[in-house]
C-alpha cells in the first residue's frame, strides 16, 4: 500500500503506533515532542515513548526510542522539563495491570535517558492515577507537577523542593457533576488582557476541557465552574503545552480518537499530532476565553499562492484550481462577510469522490464541518457531522483551513472555535467551491498558501537518526 495518508505539515511516527504526546519542551534551540509509542506495531501495546526534534515544529527529526517498557512496566504519558543544571527531567506513569504510580527519568541530550533510582516517586496504590505534568510557578523554585485521578475526575497538584524523590500534594481541582474520565491535565499561564491567567486543560469523552482561573501556588480555582471544549471536532485529544516555549501556550494534540483509533488507513504507522498551536487568552462580553492560532514557527514555512480581495466568495473555486496534496498541505485563510446569507458553505473536494463541506451559519451562530463522505467508511463511529459555536463580527467571520493528506482543521472567530478532523480521501486532488444559497457572500480577504513536501524528502519528514 503506498504511503498515501503520510501528513507533511503535522508529525506522525516513521513506523509504529503514537498518541498522546508527551515530555513536550523546548530547550533553547530544539522543539522535543515525545509520544506515546509502540516500537513494534501499528496498533497500541509496549507502551514507550517515542522521541522527535524540531527547530520549526514543521520538519521532525526522529530520534532514538527515547523511554522503553519493560518486563514489569509500560512507560504511560507524561512530560518533561529542563533543570536549572540543564539536564532534563521526565514525569511518566508507570503502568501495570491494576496499579499507576509516577516515575522520572533524568537525561543530558534528551536522547539517553537513565530511570530515576528513587521510582516510584508517587504511589497511591491505586489503579487509575496517571500522566503527570511538570510545571513551574513564577518567583518559585520548586518543581511542580499536575496528576490525574481519572475515574475521580481529579487533577491533584504536587511539589518538590530539589529532593526529587519527595513530592508533597499541595492541593487537587475537581468539578461537581463532572462526567467521563480526566486524563492527561496541562496547566500553563497564559498572558491575558488584564494579565497572567492560568488555563487547565483536561482530556476527556474524545475531546479536552479547558478551565480559565488562577493557580495561587497550591492549587487551581477556575474563574466559572464550568469548561470551554477546546476543539469541536472528533479528533483532537491529550493536549499538551510545551515547557518553555517562547510563547507559552504553545502546545499539540493527538489527532485521533480511541472509538476508531486503530483503523485509520495508514501503512506500518498510525497516528499522527494536530498542527502546532499557541493557545491565548480574550474577552468576549467579560469573560475570558481561549483562543487558539496557527503557531508562528509554522505559518512562517507558507509559501504563498495567491491573493483575493473584496470579491464574490464564489471566485476563490476558480483562483485555488486543483492542489495537489501529495506535494504539500494547504492553508485556506478568508475573512468572510456574510451579509445576508443564511448559510455559506466552503466545499473541500478530494477528486470527483470524497468532500468535506464547511458550512457557516451566522444566524444560527455555528461552524459545521461533515466528513460523512471524505472517503471510505473505515469504522462505523467515523462518519459525523461536527458543530462548534461562531460568532459574527459585524456580519463577519474569520477562517483559516489547514488541509494536510489526512487531516482538516478549521479555526474560525479568531481561533475561538476550532475542529479537528481526520480524512481518508481516495484523491490527493483537492479543490474548493464555495456555495451562498439565497445571498451574496463577499470573501474580504482571502490567502492560500501551501507548506511544499519538498527537499527532495518524502513529505517533511528527515528520518535519519545520525543527521
Ligand atoms: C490517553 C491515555 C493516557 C495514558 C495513555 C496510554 O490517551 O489513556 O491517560 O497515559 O493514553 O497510552
Amino acid at each position: 500500500m503506498p504511503d498515501r495518508h503520510r501528513p507533511h505539515a503535522h508529525y506522525s511516527p516513521p513506523h509504529g503506533w503514537v498518541n498522546d504526546p508527551n515530555g513536550l519542551v523546548f530547550d533553547g534551540r530544539h522543539y522535543h515532542l515525545f509520544a506515546q509509542h509502540n516500537p513494534h506495531g501499528d496498533t497500541w501495546g509496549n507502551m514507550s515513548w517515542s522521541h522527535a526534534v524540531s527547530e520549526d515544529l514543521v520538519h521532525w527529526q526522529e530520534r532514538p526510542v527515547a523511554l522503553w517498557c519493560d518486563e514489569h512496566d509500560m512507560v504511560f504519558s507524561g512530560s518533561a522539563i529542563v533543570l536549572d543544571d540543564g539536564r532534563m527531567l521526565a514525569a511518566y506513569t508507570s503502568h501495570r495491570e491494576g496499579r499507576q504510580t509516577q516515575s522520572l527519568a533524568l537525561s543530558e541530550d534528551g536522547d539517553v535517558w537513565r530511570r530515576f533510582e528513587g521510582n516510584p516517586v508517587l504511589d497511591l496504590g491505586m489503579a487509575d492515577f496517571r500522566d503527570p505534568k511538570l510545571f513551574r510557578v513564577p518567583f518559585s523554585r520548586s518543581l511542580r507537577m499536575a496528576v490525574a485521578l481519572p475515574t475521580e475526575r481529579t487533577v491533584r497538584f504536587y511539589a518538590s523542593d530539589g529532593d526529587l524523590a519527595n513530592w508533597e500534594q499541595t492541593g487537587e481541582f475537581t468539578v461537581e457533576g463532572a462526567k467521563g474520565i480526566w486524563e492527561c491535565p496541562d496547566l500553563v499561564e497564559l498572558a491575558g488582557p488584564d494579565g497572567p491567567r492560568w488555563m487547565l486543560t483536561v482530556s476527556n469523552e474524545g475531546g479536552c476541557d479547558a478551565y480559565v482561573g488562577e493557580f495561587d501556588g497550591a492549587t487551581f480555582r477556575p474563574d466559572r465552574p464550568f469548561a470551554q471544549r477546546l476543539d469541536h471536532g472528533p479528533d483532537f485529544y491529550a493536549f499538551q503545552t510545551w515547557n518553555h516555549a517562547r510563547r507559552p501556550g504553545l502546545g499539540v494534540a493527538w489527532m485521533s480518537n480511541w472509538k476508531y483509533a486503530h483503523a485509520t488507513p495508514t501503512n506500518g504507522w498510525r497516528g499522527a499530532m494536530t498542527i502546532p498551536r499557541e493557545l491565548s487568552l480574550a474577552v468576549d462580553e467579560g469573560t475570558l476565553v481561549v483562543t487558539q492560532s496557527v503557531a508562528e514557527a509554522v505559518l512562517c514555512r507558507r509559501t504563498r499562492l495567491f491573493d483575493l480581495r473584496n470579491a464574490d466568495a464564489r471566485l476563490i473555486g476558480g483562483l485555488f484550481g486543483v492542489q495537489d496534496l501529495s506535494q504539500g498541505a494547504v492553508f485556506l485563510e478568508a475573512s468572510m462577510q456574510l451579509a445576508d446569507c443564511p448559510s455559506v458553505t466552503l466545499n473541500l473536494q478530494f477528486g470527483d469522490a470524497d468532500t468535506v463541506p464547511i458550512t457557516l451559519e451566522g444566524l444560527k451562530g455555528t461552524v459545521r464541518l461533515d466528513r460523512r463522505r471524505s472517503g471510505p467508511a473505515i469504522h462505523p463511529e467515523f462518519p459525523g457531522v461536527y458543530k462548534g459555536p461562531l460568532q459574527t463580527r459585524e456580519g463577519g467571520v474569520d477562517l483559516m483551513v489547514v488541509i494536510d493528506r489526512c487531516s482538516v482543521e478549521v479555526l474560525a472567530d479568531g481561533g475561538r472555535t476550532t475542529l479537528t478532523a481526520l480524512v481518508f480521501p481516495r484523491s490527493d486532488r483537492l479543490s474548493v467551491s464555495v456555495e451562498a444559497p439565497g445571498g451574496t457572500c463577499m470573501a474580504k480577504s482571502v490567502a492560500v498558501s501551501r507548506i511544499e513536501a519538498g527537499d527532495g524528502a518524502p513529505g517533511r519528514k528527515v528520518f535519519d537518526l545520525d543527521a
